[in-house]
């Protein structure tokens, strides 16, 4: 059902540029001779690895635990000319074999959900170096008050899902300084994941028409585009772009 789709959640090219340059992690900005070292946790096909190789001028670590999807970082690396940057790492977000700051960025759209939004947080923040910088983006609530249906779904798919608000406080609370915070526009939801998985729901629905297992997974898959569909408003992926703080 995933495999070859452009991305494995809500994101795009332009929304990744803007959290990048909340960073003033900039290529040509180096505050150092070595250059900028990026870890990209859950890179998944890797759309955004592509831009943060382009954009930082630095050497990517891109780590996901599919390995399928690391073949594909490469070859879209490979394609982009940025392969001598991009280094693929088969390993998992909560064992990650790097040594204490080893990097001026981290990066994770989408797949601190994973470890859960806190301990995310917390266990990454080692591998940072001193001022360096945190960038995920993780499904918030918006609305104080979100529709039943919503708040129904939610609760069964993703039980950790906070406010926005709330979020902010935790970054405060695990050490870090919230530097801003912006929501993924709707559209980045559909153009480069829904709407591709969606087709693919199609094709699988008719092939797989007399298999009710087959069935029943692909409805679950469809109920989740239908409820941002409706919902959407109240709910967002929101990006959060953090500085470790001072111990
Ligand atoms: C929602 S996808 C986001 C992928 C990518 N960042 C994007 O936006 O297209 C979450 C990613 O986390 C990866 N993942 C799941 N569990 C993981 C773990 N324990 N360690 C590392 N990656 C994991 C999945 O394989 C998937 O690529």
């Amino acid at each position: 059902l995933h495999r070859d789709l452009p991305r494995e959640g809500p994101g795009d090219d332009g929304s990744t540029e803007r959290a990048l340059r909340l960073t003033g992690i900039l290529n040509g900005d180096r505050t150092n001779a070595r250059g900028v070292d990026v870890l990209d946790i859950g890179c998944g096909p890797g759309a955004q690895t592509i831009v943060l190789a382009r954009e930082t001028g630095g050497s990517v670590v891109a780590l996901d635990v599919h390995e399928p999807f690391l073949a594909v970082v490469r070859r879209r690396a490979a394609g982009a000319a940025l392969a001598d940057r991009i280094r693929t790492v088969h390993a998992s977000m909560t064992a990650l074999p790097f040594a204490h700051a080893s990097f001026d960025l981290i990066w994770s759209e989408g797949a601190i959900f994973v470890m859960g939004f806190e301990p995310g947080l917390r266990a990454w923040r080692p591998l940072l170096r001193e001022r360096g910088a945190l960038v995920v983006s993780e499904l918030s609530w918006l609305a104080a008050d979100p529709p039943a249906a919503a708040r129904a779904f939610w609760e069964a798919a993703y039980p950790g899902m906070a406010s926005r608000d709330a979020n902010r406080a935790t970054i405060e609370r695990c050490g870090y300084t919230l530097v801003d915070d912006f929501v993924l526009p709707r559209s980045s939801w559909f153009t480069e994941y829904f709407d591709p998985l969606e087709r693919r729901i199609d094709a699988l629905t008719e092939r797989h028409a007399r298999d009710p297992a087959a069935l029943v997974q692909l409805a679950a898959e469809r109920e989740e585009i239908d409820v941002v569909r409706r919902y959407g408003d109240a709910f967002g992926y929101v990006f959060f772009v953090m500085r470790k703080a001072a111990p």
